[in-house]
């Protein structure tokens, strides 16, 4: 791990429930947690819930966000807007996760815009980009990596991404308990930083690279170690809270 300051992410994806965020919202207090930033990012519908319970148990949660409307307000039915995630006071947004990607459709294009939306608007997009098996076999990982990340800097000029966050995550690795090696890790966080550096090198030393895919409590230290890896994205294991935080004190001790 670099310099930059950890930041360990929890994506509950459609898991969860109001006592599950007040477990966390007690546990993740300024005693367990003080080197790293911590951000959970649970079902919408729970984002209000969690801003509250972080407020009175002082927690040192951040609070996030799974998705975010690339519109500013109107008939988007189901979708939510900036301001009210930012009125619930959520300072993050994941954008295109691959499950949104493949389930939803999102195409590259449409995820900038939910990049661009959130940044504009005060809230720290964290954009998502990974190979699939096939791809990875194709060898076309660097290919897929790359199209994902000069879209984003075509829209937002390639300053704005120091403002960001971006996360590795290979969709094999994703919910399927087969991490990626450090090494092939490390690999794809160099490739990515050296990409933002031909835009500038400033930036590509400033940027956030975390790492998601089946991240769990025995594997963490070890991935933490890479150099070009300044934190992970933790699906199924951010919503046991034991879990969550042995990877949150990985993170802390590999600083
Ligand atoms: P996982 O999910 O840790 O369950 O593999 C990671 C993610 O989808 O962000």
């Amino acid at each position: 791990m670099s310099q930059l300051k950890p930041l360990i992410a929890g994506n509950w994806k459609m898991n969860g429930n109001k006592s599950l965020v007040s477990e966390f919202a007690q546990k993740f207090n300024s005693q367990a947690i003080n080197e790293i930033d911590v951000l959970i990012c649970p079902p919408s519908i729970y984002i209000d819930e969690l801003a509250k319970q972080v407020e009175a148990h002082k927690s040192v949660l951040n609070v996030g966000a799974q998705n975010v409307s690339e519109q500013d307000s109107g008939a988007f039915t189901g979708e939510i807007s900036v301001d009210m995630l930012k009125e619930v006071k959520a300072s993050f947004a994941i954008v295109g996760h691959s499950e949104r990607r493949a389930i939803f459709g999102e195409s590259p294009q449409l995820v900038a815009l939910k990049y661009k939306q959130a940044l504009a608007n005060g809230i720290t997009p964290i954009l998502c980009t990974g190979e699939t098996e096939q791809e990875r076999e194709d060898d076309k990982t660097f290919d897929v990596i790359a199209t994902d990340i000069n879209v984003v800097v075509e829209l937002v000029g390639i300053e704005a991404l120091k403002n960001g966050v971006i996360a590795y995550e290979p969709v094999w690795a994703i919910g399927t308990g087969k991490s990626a090696t450090p090494e092939q890790a490390q690999a794809v966080h160099h490739f990515i930083r050296g990409h933002l550096a031909k835009y500038d090198a400033e930036v590509a030393q400033g940027v956030r690279i975390l790492y998601g895919g089946s991240v769990n409590e025995n594997n963490a230290a070890e991935l933490f170690k890479q150099n070009d890896i300044n934190g992970a994205l933790v699906g199924g294991a951010s919503l046991v809270s034991d879990k969550f935080m042995t990877i949150c004190n990985n993170a802390q001790s590999s600083k």
